[in-house]
């Protein structure tokens, strides 16, 4: 049996936009969470910083609502405090500065992206990200992180400016999520794939990111951003580096985070004329998901009624390592589609010589295996078998393994583990300088060109699988998107 992991170091944990969605919805509760696994103690003071007028009272009673009552909360809501004010203000970081004392600190920017920098760099003038006398001093970055390449960069400069790199925690939610940090357990805990783990046994891989939901109510953050900004560069290039990244050095946070940033920088810039043809992006109209009414994404609050906004993504890219050349990788991300899916589809090339000619079965199917992110977390591996009888015939069959039916799993908001390998120090789940630049390199053609109105933009209906010419542009190359929710 493994041993409790170590109780979190005494700190405190600042959040500026306390009063906000994030840490309503999701932070809280996984604080909650990790008391209740034993993992933070009652040293832990939280402070909300937020715009709204109030009290302690005031940030306790917004979060009663969204936290699981018991001890826990009862423990935590009493170490709570509010502090409003005005980011922009130095007035503020100077009153922040007296509440947080001497000891360990954290400072989580759950603000808009465009307050990241100059938050960071007030916190640096206060004082705040001094780490003296064996104290941490510790800044955790939301995403979006930057809008393109050179906003990244810059957001980038502008931080590591005011504190160093090992004082930077660049959160992407997808890699707090259990069956994400399993794709490595997967990979280098299991001597027999890594033998097929490459261009000569991969034909493609495809990645998918679909959601039901639509833009609701967050119409004025979506139409400024997009789906390819919103989900690419970020969440689908984290799972496509833990599938294509070499085995580390060892594991740690550095060793893992190079690996994975060298699949990043080896994903094939496109040229401009590629950047046209080899994206597909759409957005929703009015209709029905099951029965559910969907609005038209441009009638949806807050967006522009001719907005050109994409609320759907589907790319082919190439990742041009040893391991990879000649492999491509299908991505695909999009709102109010006909199901839930998040899953990796590795597509194995067909066995060499077709030996069953007799038989009708010469066009064996191709091997896969479906790595299922969420929802029903599990891992299926899809294979030929003979059929009973006298005669040689094959059938695709699949080997299932459920999260479900061997763990106890659920509950969780993905943030605990973040919240907790923050407390400790282990950088390995947070996203370094590099890697973020890497993915934005990779996308930027494509927002070229579609800033200036070029590649295709296709309208699809909700509920279903995206915009005809994704299909169209998977298909040139003799392939089909896996079914979503299959
Ligand atoms: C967020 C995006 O980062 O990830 C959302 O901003 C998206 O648009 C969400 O819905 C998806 O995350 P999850 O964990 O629900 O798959």
């Amino acid at each position: 049996m493994s041993a409790q992991p170590p109780q979190a170091p005494a700190a405190t944990l600042v959040i500026l936009g306390g009063t906000g969605d994030l840490t309503r919805r999701l932070l809280m509760p996984a604080l909650v969470n990790l008391c209740g696994d034993g993992l933070i103690g009652d040293d832990l003071k939280i402070i909300g910083v937020g715009s709204r007028e109030g009290d302690d009272e005031m940030l306790r009673g917004l979060l009663d609502e969204f936290v699981a009552k018991g001890p826990c909360w009862d423990k935590l809501r009493g170490c709570i405090s509010y502090l409003p004010g005005d980011f922009t203000t130095d007035e503020l970081f100077e009153a922040l500065k007296g509440k947080v004392g001497d000891g360990n600190a954290a400072f989580y920017l759950a603000t808009p992206g465009q307050f990241f920098g100059p938050i960071v760099q007030k916190l640096a003038k206060a004082g705040l990200m001094e780490e003296s006398d064996g104290r941490f001093r510790r800044v955790l970055v939301e995403k979006p992180y930057g809008h393109d390449l050179a906003s990244a960069h810059e957001l980038n400069e502008q931080i590591l400016t005011c504190v160093a790199e090992s004082q930077v925690y660049r959160i992407d939610h997808f890699l707090g999520k259990e069956t994400v940090q399993n794709i490595m357990v997967m990979r280098f805990a299991n001597a027999f794939l890594e033998a097929a783990w490459n261009n000569r046994y991969i034909d493609h891989v495809q990645i998918t990111a679909a959601e039901t939901v639509d833009v609701g109510s967050r119409g004025s953050f979506y139409d400024a951003t997009g789906a390819m900004r919103d989900m690419v560069p970020n969440h689908l290039f984290q799972l496509l580096a833990m599938v294509g990244m070499e085995a580390p050095n060892d594991f740690t946070a550095d060793a893992i985070r190079t690996e994975k940033a060298k699949v990043l920088k080896a994903i094939r810039t496109p040229t401009a004329e590629e950047a046209k043809t080899e994206a597909v992006r759409g957005q929703y109209g009015a209709g029905r998901i099951g029965d559910r009414d969907v609005t038209a994404y441009t009638a949806t609050a807050d967006v522009a009624s001719d907005s050109k906004t994409e609320t759907y993504v589907a790319l082919k890219l190439w990742v041009d390592s040893w391991r990879w050349v000649g492999v491509p990788f299908y991505l695909r991300t999009g709102k109010a589609l006909a199901a839930r899916d998040t899953e990796i589809v590795i597509t194995f090339k067909r066995v060499p010589l077709a030996l069953f000619q007799e038989t009708q079965v010469d066009t064996l199917p191709p091997n896969r295996l479906i790595l299922q992110i969420q929802p029903d977390e599990g891992i299926h591996l899809c294979f030929e078998v003979k059929k009973p009888g006298a005669k040689i015939d094959t059938a695709s069959v699949s080997m299932d393994f459920a999260y479900a039916d061997c763990f106890k799993i659920g509950g969780r908001t993905g943030y605990e583990t973040l919240l907790y390998d923050m407390f400790m120090g282990d950088q390995t789940l947070f996203q370094r300088a590099d890697q973020i630049e890497a993915g934005w390199a990779a996308v930027q053609p494509f927002l070229d060109a579609w800033a200036k109105g070029e590649g295709v933009m296709e309208d699809y209906a909700p509920g279903s699988a995206g915009p005809a010419a994704a299909d169209a542009l998977i298909a040139r190359d003799g392939i089909q998107w896996h079914a979503l929710g299959a």
